[in-house]
């Protein structure tokens, strides 16, 4: 009897290790078949969600955002799903949030509202398969890389994210006949012009790889949009702060990325002591106060500027549009403005210039205000308050509070 029972019990346990087995390996072959045939499986969309998102729907525009997972692409896809748009987000999360992503699918959990795709816009082959399996009304190409000082140190990085990636997504918007385009350019095109302000007439003459890549971007779409008719929005984004006034998003960069900074980020980790102080940098400018001059643009501005040109965009047409307030604010100015804003005596430590910022840059709006009933609505003062609010309660950004 207990020789049987043995034999039983092992043979028994013998078929479980084997049914684990079997179970582990076809684990591993589902997963690894779906890292090879597609990006989209990487997606969070279940099956029943990914049909709506495969076909044309009457009164249903579907928004490709790439970079959606990022600053602006995020606060973007918030506002268009707000607006009953459908939304894919494609990113490949090298600088941007997945936290950003969860936040906007608890927001909009129902099928065939929102979708995220894991991928890479340099790959060619997957953005294609991205196209051919889902029905992209228009895309807004947010997604870069984009510290000037960065693109002096990495210049080939730029070009290649920047400039050969908008390619990718131009060839595969041609392949797949998607003809609305809303491209991300920058002030940083204009480099550093003679005269104040900037209007959409200033000559472009990029002094920095950032600038630059961007600059060719540009030209590669205007460039194709003469052989088609596409329908193209430039939008050319001052420097950009602020979050949802609702508190859902906000601006988080990654901790390494920090000493690439921008001011407002800087002035916060200032104010919560991550940081000792501000350095500011340049006190001889030839500007009222001798700090340099620049021209603030609130994100929920700059998305409503986003949403406006989508709705304007006409086949065969090309806008182009400086999206900024049309006021210069000294450095001195905005470190004052985020001290009432956080209410802590931010430490401040004048230094000599850095090389390669000028003194002064701002927009002439007059054109986006014009052609599409645009304008900013928020102040510098409103927009640091209201960013202060998500910084504060979200000391780790997007991760555990
Ligand atoms: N923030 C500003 O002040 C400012 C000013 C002018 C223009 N812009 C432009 O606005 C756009 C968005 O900027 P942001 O401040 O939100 O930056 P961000 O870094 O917060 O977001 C960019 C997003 O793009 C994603 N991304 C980058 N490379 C990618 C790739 N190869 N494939 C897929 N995804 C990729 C990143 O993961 C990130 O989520 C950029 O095109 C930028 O040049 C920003």
């Amino acid at each position: 009897m207990d020789y049987l029972d043995t034999r039983r019990s092992s043979s028994h346990s013998g078929r479980i290790l084997a049914a684990a087995i079997l179970i582990t390996v076809c684990v591993i072959f589902l997963r690894q078949s779906n890292d090879r045939s597609s990006p989209s499986l990487l997606s969070t969309t279940s099956s029943a969600k990914y049909d709506q998102f495969s076909r044309h729907e009457p009164g249903v525009t579907h928004v490709l955002v790439t970079g959606g997972a990022g600053y602006i692409g995020s606060h973007a896809t918030l506002r268009l799903l707000n607006d009953s748009y459908r939304v894919t987000i494609v990113d490949n999360l090298s600088r941007g949030n997945l936290g950003a992503v969860k936040v906007l699918q608890e927001l909009f959990p129902e099928p065939g509202r929102l979708q995220f795709i894991y991928a890479d816009l340099g790959d060619a082959k997957a953005v294609n398969k991205i196209f051919a399996e889902n029905a992209f009304d228009a895309v807004m190409h947010f997604a870069a890389v984009a510290y000037v000082g960065e693109s002096t140190q990495e210049p080939l990085r730029y070009y290649h994210n920047i400039t050969s990636n908008t390619l990718v997504v131009l060839e595969a918007m041609a392949t797949h006949n998607v003809k609305t385009l809303i491209y991300s350019s920058t002030c940083a095109t204009y480099g550093e012009p003679e005269k104040m302000p900037i209007t959409e007439e200033t000559p472009q003459f990029p002094i920095n790889p950032y600038g630059k890549a961007k600059k060719m971007a540009e030209d590669i779409i205007l460039d194709f949009s003469k052989t088609n008719n596409m329908a193209v929005m430039i939008l050319r984004y001052f420097n950009v702060i602020g979050s949802d006034p609702e508190g859902r998003l906000g601006e988080a960069p990654r901790p390494e990325l920090r000493e690439q900074g921008r001011i407002s980020g800087a002035c916060f980790d200032a104010a919560r002591g991550i940081i000792p102080g501000l350095k500011v940098r340049g006190t001889d400018y030839n500007t009222a106060d001798g700090t340099c001059i620049r021209d603030y643009i609130d994100v929920t501005d700059l998305v409503d500027a986003h949403v406006k040109a989508l709705a304007h965009a006409k086949p065969g047409k090309v806008g182009i549009y400086n999206v900024g307030t049309g006021k210069g604010r000294s450095v001195k100015e905005f470190v004052e403005a985020c001290k009432k804003a956080t209410g802590v005596e931010i430490k401040v430590q004048f230094l000599s210039r850095r090389p390669g910022d000028y003194a002064e840059v701002f927009s002439y709006p007059s054109k986006i205000n014009r052609e599409l009933n645009w304008s900013a609505q928020h102040t510098l003062e409103e927009s640091l308050q209201i960013a202060w609010r998500w910084q504060k309660s979200h000391r780790n950004g997007y991760g555990e509070q």
